[in-house]
């Protein structure tokens, strides 16, 4: 026991000798290390305080301090193996000081905001293995020293800076490399290094957009480890080695967006690991060889965009694990191998656009999970097989323009998950089965062009997510049902050139978002339902070739309405006198009984007699409408006269005023122009007034914020807007100038943007006034305006509404960022909101899962304002089709390339520049918020495409799945 005791005693003893041997030995070493970290930290910009607890007298020791990790190279000393500085907003030139720690192995900079060149004194660290300088500023050329240092080091990751200069070839000398990441950097042109061939122990090879041209070198087949190839969107041209059959381990090979060339070569069929392999959008042609599906796990292969011929291989049928098949695009000919999905867990089929035949295997899917059958303009044929009547997983289903015949299976009607069904083009015959009642997720339903008869069944008016149903050129019969009129969501419906009768259902007015209505060659009969007119989205309204009476006094004034066809039925009385416009001249041709224009041009007396009586009952009914409507002007402005008298009077002596800028007025020449006829705008916060209070002060916007209280719903803003913005100047964010309060109100006095905002002039008729260059200096000076929020401002602002109309036009066109109202200052990151602010169509995704938003959320809503201008859509428009601009944008760049988005006005002229700006929209809006760049890399981007003139292929990054 004793004994025992005594023991105990000793090792004690011994472990605190120990101890003070340690911090006694170490305290030199110690010094350096920590001296390094604190002279890094120095060097370095910390806006978000990230290393605030590194601190020279701080309690711990610098192995305790965030972000870093030691190790210990004796008994007695510890040194900085590990530093980890990833995405703390960190910015400034490399910090030196870090390259003294010569025991750091891993080094992690990436996701920050570093500017200037790469440090050659990295090269020396001799026990470097891992360095991540990823998603920098990082520029000038990968230095020299690089070739022939770093005697340890596995994992160099430069991707996503400025790096510039020849492509580093020099790097193929670093022998222990395992993984070289250099994708996304500013190299010129170069081809591949021969010697890549060396680096036997590469697993990863990331060199996607490093304008690599040249040939593939077949070398590349030595690097037996190599798990993932990425060579994307480079200008790669010539053949694809067949050594590629020789990488043993892949998984994963991205060839996408080159320009390579020949026949896809034999021999991946060996390559036992391979998942994912991505050859889309090159010029490939031939036929794809036998044995790419027999790669035993092969999960997803995208050849779309080439030039690939002939049949799809027989082996297809043997791919045991193939997902994804998206051949589109091509000019593939004949049909699928019979069977094909009987033996993979096939989710993906596009094979749209190629010269397809035969009819459309009944085993697709056999196993229960394909989400998306896109067979779109080929000559498929046959019937819908019944066996995709049971497939329940379907989303997406696009056949149209095709040759499929006979009726559709009654259970391919009611499946559950379909949000699209697009038939159009075929000669589909039958009825469209009640059973549809049940496909409660149907957005999109097209049968346009086909055979289709029979009544449209009553259960359609169950489909209440239904925003297109264009059913044109059929023979449907019988009534329209009336449970249309439940399709709330509906934007436009089309069933003309059937044969459909009886009433056109009242209740219309129901459909308050239906943009188009179509129903002209049918025998429909009975009145125009009154309350359609009332429909203020309604742009267009063909009833052309009806049967359709009675009088049309109960039509309404719409000036949503651009396309009025009412000709060729049977309409009688006098056309309303706001109808009597030239635009509406062809509207009314047809209708015998219709009196139009004066009435007394032809026609027997009695009916002249009949016409002049109305006209003289119409000018009496107009001339009571003026009368009464001047009565109603002069109470209402006397009114809110006197109202603004007794504001004026009671409140004058009240104002309390903020200045921010030196002002040149007074309280009384802002709230004297708080009038109705000096309204510029109206938004959730308040109203806007134009303000001259000449001469001095020249022209002045003021925002006047709903009263506190009152109206519980209106985001109260007008706090974080005054901190917000009083202490922002910066050229391209609007100045405010002051703010006068009182008990009862509050004023923000801006500065005035003589051209509005520019959303209200883009999606105008006025669009035309802005050309390309001035869509381009927009978006630059709208990214600087974000930029300096987010990376000059200390704490940075998220600006959380950024959106076209928040974007106003100096009379100079310069464009700055306005309305602070949900702006936030972020201290600690990423910042909480308790609600989602932001405006429909410019949110980014992560809000749908997250209230936690960072800048990147602002970078996604520029970037739908960037789309805005490039396409000349807003996001709201009727052509993207129930998608937000984001998807439409997407998907059409996937399948019929960059160009066909762009806004036709300017494409002609300034294509190549469009291009561009459409790549830096789309990677503003990714859908993962690290993958977007920031706003200081945005405006990099943008002002890089006119600094110098390199043609580029038009090509997108990375093909978004349609
Ligand atoms: C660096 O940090 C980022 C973000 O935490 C991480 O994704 C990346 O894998 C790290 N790099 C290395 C080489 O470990
Ligand atoms: C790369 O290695 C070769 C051969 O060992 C050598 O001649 C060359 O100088 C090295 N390159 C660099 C940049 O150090
Ligand atoms: C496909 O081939 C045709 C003729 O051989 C050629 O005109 C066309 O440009 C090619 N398309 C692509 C995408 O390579
Ligand atoms: C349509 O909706 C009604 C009531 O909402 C429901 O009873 C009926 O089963 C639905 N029809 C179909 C085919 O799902």
């Amino acid at each position: 026991m004793a004994c025992l005791h005594r023991r105990l005693r000793l090792l004690l003893v011994g472990i605190v000798f120990c101890g003070v041997l340690l911090l006694r030995v170490d305290a030199a070493g110690a010094a350096s290390e920590a001296g390094a970290l604190l002279a890094a930290k120095a060097a370095l910009s910390d806006p978000a305080g990230a290393l605030s607890r590194w601190r020279a007298r701080s309690s711990g020791w610098f192995c305790r301090w965030p972000h870093v990790s030691c190790a210990w190279n004796s008994i007695s000393t510890a040194a900085v193996a590990g530093l980890d500085l990833s995405g703390l907003s960190l910015g400034g030139g490399f910090p030196v000081a870090l390259c003294t720690l010569r025991s750091l192995r891993d080094l992690n900079l990436s996701s920050n905001e570093f500017v200037g060149p790469l440090p050659a004194c990295l090269a020396s660290l001799p026990a470097l293995a891992r360095l991540d300088l990823s998603s920098n500023s990082f520029s000038g050329e990968v230095p020299v020293a690089y070739g022939g240092g770093f005697p340890s080091l596995a994992v160099l990751n430069l991707a996503q800076n400025f790096i510039s200069g020849a492509f580093p070839g020099f790097l193929a000398n670093i022998t222990a490399l395992q993984e070289l990441l250099l994708a996304y950097n500013s190299f010129s042109p170069s081809p591949l290094p021969d010697n890549l061939g060396d680096l036997s122990a590469l697993r990863v090879l990331f060199l996607a957009s490093c304008s690599l041209n040249g040939h593939i070198p077949a070398s590349i087949g030595k690097l037996k480890n190599l798990v993932n190839l990425d060579l994307s969107t480079n200008k790669l041209s010539g053949e694809i080695p067949t050594s590629i059959g020789n990488l043993s381990s892949l998984v994963q090979l991205e060839l996408y967006t080159n320009q390579l060339s020949g026949r896809i070569p034999a021999g991946f069929g060996g390559l036992e690991k391979l998942r994912f392999m991505d050859m889309s959008s090159n010029h490939l042609s031939g036929e794809i060889p036998e044995d790419v599906f027999t790669a035993p796990s092969l999960e997803s292969v995208h050849l779309f965009v080439n030039n690939l011929t002939g049949r799809l291989p027989a082996t297809l049928v043997k791919a045991p694990n193939l997902v994804e098949l998206m051949i589109f695009t091509n000019q593939i000919e004949g049909p699928f191998p019979p069977e094909f999905g009987k033996n993979c867990p096939l989710v993906v089929l596009d094979s749209s656009d190629n010269r397809m035949s035969g009819p459309i295997p009944a085993t697709l899917c056999a196993s229960g999970k394909l989400e998306q059958l896109m067979l779109l303009d080929n000559k498929f044929e046959d019937a819908i097989p019944a066996e995709l009547g049971k497939c329940r997983s379907l989303a997406r289903v696009r056949l149209q323009n095709n040759r499929l015949s006979g009726p559709v299976p009654p259970e391919f009607w009611a499946l559950p998950g379909v949000y699209l069904l697009e038939l159009g083009g075929n000669a589909l015959s039958g009825n469209v089965d009640a059973a549809i009642g049940g496909a409660s997720n149907l957005s999109r339903l097209v049968l346009s062009e086909n055979r289709f008869t029979g009544v449209l069944p009553t259960e359609l008016g169950n489909l209440t997510n239904m925003k297109f149903f264009l059913a044109s050129n059929n023979s449907f019969y019988g009534t329209m049902p009336p449970s249309l009129t439940n399709l709330s969501e509906l934007l436009r419906l089309d069933l003309s050139n059937n044969s459909l009768s009886g009433e056109i259902p009242h209740n219309m007015g129901q459909l308050e978002k239906l943009e188009l209505l179509d129903l002209s060659n049918n025998h429909l009969n009975g009145s125009i339902p009154a309350e359609l007119l009332g429909l203020t989205g309604l742009g267009a309204l063909d009833l052309s070739y009806n049967e359709l009476s009675g009088e049309l006094h109960v039509l309404r004034q719409n000036t949503a309405l651009n396309d009025l066809n009412l000709s060729y039925n049977k309409l009688t009385g006098t056309v309303p006198f706001f109808f009597n416009i030239i635009q509406y001249q062809n509207s009314f041709l047809g209708n015998p009984g219709l009196c139009y224009g004066l009435c007394s041009s032809h026609g027997n007396s009695s009916s002249n007699r009949h016409a002049r009586m109305l006209m003289f009952a119409s000018i009496i009914a107009v001339s009571a409408v003026v009368m009464l409507m001047s009565v109603f002007w002069f109470t209402y402005n006397y009114r809110s006269y006197k109202r603004r008298a007794a504001e004026v009077e009671s409140e004058n002596s009240s104002w309390v005023i903020t200045a921010f800028h030196k002002v040149e007025f007074s309280e009384r020449d802002i709230v004297n122009s708080l009038t109705e006829d000096n309204v510029i705008g109206e938004g959730g916060a308040g109203k806007v007034y134009k303000a001259v209070v000449s001469p001095k002060g020249g022209t002045l916007a003021v925002k006047k914020l709903w009263p506190n209280g009152t109206e519980s719903k209106r985001i109260d803003t007008f706090e974080s807007e005054v901190a917000t913005l009083s202490r922002i100047r910066h050229k391209n964010i609007v100045k405010l100038f002051c703010c006068l309060t009182n008990d009862v109100s509050r004023l923000l006095v801006y500065e005035f943007m003589p051209n509005g905002s520019l959303g209200d002039l883009l999606h105008s008729a006025k669009a035309a006034i802005l050309d390309w260059p001035m869509r381009y200096k927009i978006a630059v000076n709208a990214a600087e305006g974000l930029c300096y929020l987010h990376h000059d401002c200390v704490p940075a602002i998220i600006h959380r509404d950024v959106k076209s109309n928040n974007i106003l036009l100096d009379d100079d066109f310069s464009a700055k960022v306005a309305d602070f109202g949900v702006a936030r200052p972020i201290r600690d990151r990423p910042a909480a909101m308790s609600v989602i602010a932001g405006s429909c169509g410019y949110i980014a995704p992560e809000y749908a899962y997250t209230l936690y938003v960072t800048e990147k959320s602002d970078v996604y809503s520029f970037g739908v304002v960037i789309l805005e201008l490039v396409t000349g859509m807003s996001p709201m428009a009727p052509e993207i089709a129930g998608k937000d601009l984001v998807e439409w944008a997407c998907t059409n760049v996937e399948q019929s390339g960059p160009e066909s988005v762009l806004d036709q006005k300017l494409a002609a002229q300034f294509q190549d520049e469009m291009c561009k700006v459409l790549n830096i929209a789309l990677l503003c809006v990714k859908k993962f918020p690290n993958h977007r760049p920031s706003m200081r890399c945005v405006v990099k981007m943008l002002l890089e495409i006119k600094g110098e003139y390199k043609p580029k292929a038009c090509k997108v990054a990375e093909a978004p799945p349609s």
